[in-house]
């Protein structure tokens, strides 16, 4: 219930979090997996190695590889006009054709967008914005921002505070500001007393943050934020009963809600956004990745207009609206981005996601059954299975054992590429077109390397 500095009682709760990521010596010593082309579900490497892509890139291929319409879509926006901005009062039509389109799709009456290049831009975006926001209001001490341990809201200077996992601070510096706090994630597993019903669990977690925020003073709490399932923290999904109780504490204390959807928007949870999935009313929203299927780099925050109007009185009082970036707005991600939501509703691709998810959901419940697997969780197409010493208390490995590193490199070998994730999570999210049968091969896989794995951990090497 404090700030999450590297060496403090949260940081050392989840010191089994482990960052799972290659350092750079490792790196140099290795080289890179090179992937060189891909189509559909399935990518090569420079040595012709096939795989299945089975995070979607980084959460983000959701049409799969080699969709022509977005290429097409690209050529035609860079032969007709390559670049312009939105800065002094100027747009472009892709741009503007996709902020009515997102405004349309948005969760909530969300009114404004705000593009830009990433989904940490985005959500040091949302920061500022609400930061003017309370300034504008009067209400210069209403600036402290809530997010969870466990969170992956990127890695800039003020997402790297709101991103809850040791390792993207370690070395950096972070934290740097008292403006950033952080509460329980919504992993029963990992969370949950003995025998609390995920209701009393929910309870609990939206106590817990009411305690925070009027420890704090409400007068000095601006937003809360949160992924509606936790992607790179291990695709935690939480309870039914979670979001619905967490904003009834914002609401009492007039704190306002950040739904960070940069993976769970478009599809990714079975609705078109988590916020749907959890019951989530959000009073500013990130999105990117999925935006436009990973084709381009392209991000955003939605703004309620409630909140647009009050920045837009106070940039006129001030004579700018001071914040921007080159290539936000920038027309050819735009033009994918726009080419990219109309495939998604001409192809139904959120029937297709419906679907397939009862097959998705029942392999990787199966994993459930495999005795390195402590908890196997999802929604939609998205899950993970989370990898444990011992099945019946759910004892972590020790760090050092680096368990789900060693089985997403034994997926390799089966080429599968998954994604090792904090707490020896391994993260499954396919693009979204996968078939069934893909599916079955995809857990085919994993089976084949969880076996491995505990072979090799069971041989001691
Ligand atoms: C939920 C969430 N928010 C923000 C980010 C940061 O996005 P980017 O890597 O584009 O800066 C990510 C990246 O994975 C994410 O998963």
């Amino acid at each position: 219930m404090s700030t999450f500095a590297p060496n403090s009682p949260e940081a050392r709760d989840v010191a089994y979090l482990v960052h799972p990521y290659v350092d750079l010596r490792a790196h140099e010593r290795d080289g890179p997996l090179v992937i060189t082309e891909g189509h559909g579900v399935w990518v090569r490497d420079n040595r012709g190695r096939e795989y299945l892509e089975g995070l979607a890139g980084l959460w983000c291929v959701a049409l799969g590889f080699g969709e022509r319409r977005l290429v097409e879509a690209a050529r035609r926006q860079m032969e007709r006009l390559p670049y312009t901005h939105t800065f002094a009062g100027r747009s472009s039509e892709p741009v503007i054709d996709l902020a009515e389109r997102l405004v349309r799709l948005a969760p909530a009456p969300l009114a404004k967008v705000f593009f830009v290049n990433s989904g940490s831009e985005a959500v040091d975006t949302a920061i500022k914005l609400v930061w003017y926001y309370n300034n504008a209001r009067g209400r210069p001490e209403k600036k402290r921002i809530i997010a969870r341990r466990r969170a992956y809201h990127g890695v800039t200077v003020a997402a790297g505070h709101l991103t809850g996992l040791p390792y993207v601070r370690e070395g950096f510096d972070l934290p740097m500001s008292h403006l950033f706090f952080h509460v329980t994630p919504p992993s029963l597993y990992r969370e949950g007393r003995p025998g609390e019903s995920p209701a009393a669990f929910a309870a609990r977690l939206a106590g817990e943050l009411d305690a925070l925020i009027r420890a704090l003073g409400p007068e000095t709490v601006a937003a809360f934020v949160a992924e509606p399932v936790m992607g790179a923290g291990g695709v935690i999904v939480p309870p039914a009963e979670y979001f619905p109780a967490v904003q009834e504490v914002l609401h009492a204390h007039d704190v306002l809600m950040i739904a960070d959807e940069v993976i769970t928007g478009f599809g990714r949870t079975g609705r078109m956004w988590g916020s749907e999935t959890f019951g989530i009313r959000p009073d500013l929203m990130t999105v990117a990745k999925q935006l436009s299927s990973g084709y381009q780099p392209i991000a955003a925050v939605l703004m309620s207009e409630e909140i647009y109007r009050v920045l837009a009185d106070r940039s006129h009082e001030l004579g700018t609206f001071g914040t921007g970036f080159t290539w936000g707005g920038h027309p050819v991600p735009a033009a994918v981005a726009l080419e990219t939501l109309r495939i998604y509703e001409e192809d139904r691709i959120l029937d297709h996601v419906r679907a397939v998810a009862p097959r998705f959901r029942a392999r990787l419940e199966r994993l459930a059954d495999h005795p390195l697997v402590g908890e196997a969780r999802g929604v939609g197409l998205l899950g993970a299975v989370e990898l444990v010493r011992d099945k019946a208390d759910g004892t972590p490995f020790a760090p050092e054992v680096k368990a789900a590193v060693r089985a997403v490199g034994h997926c390799l070998a089966h080429g599968l590429i998954l994604r090792p994730l904090p707490g020896d999570a391994v993260g499954i999210c396919p693009p979204l077109v996968i078939t069934e049968d893909e599916i079955d091969t995809l857990f085919d896989r994993l089976e084949a390397a969880l076996d491995d794995t505990a072979r090799t951990l069971a041989a001691g090497h």
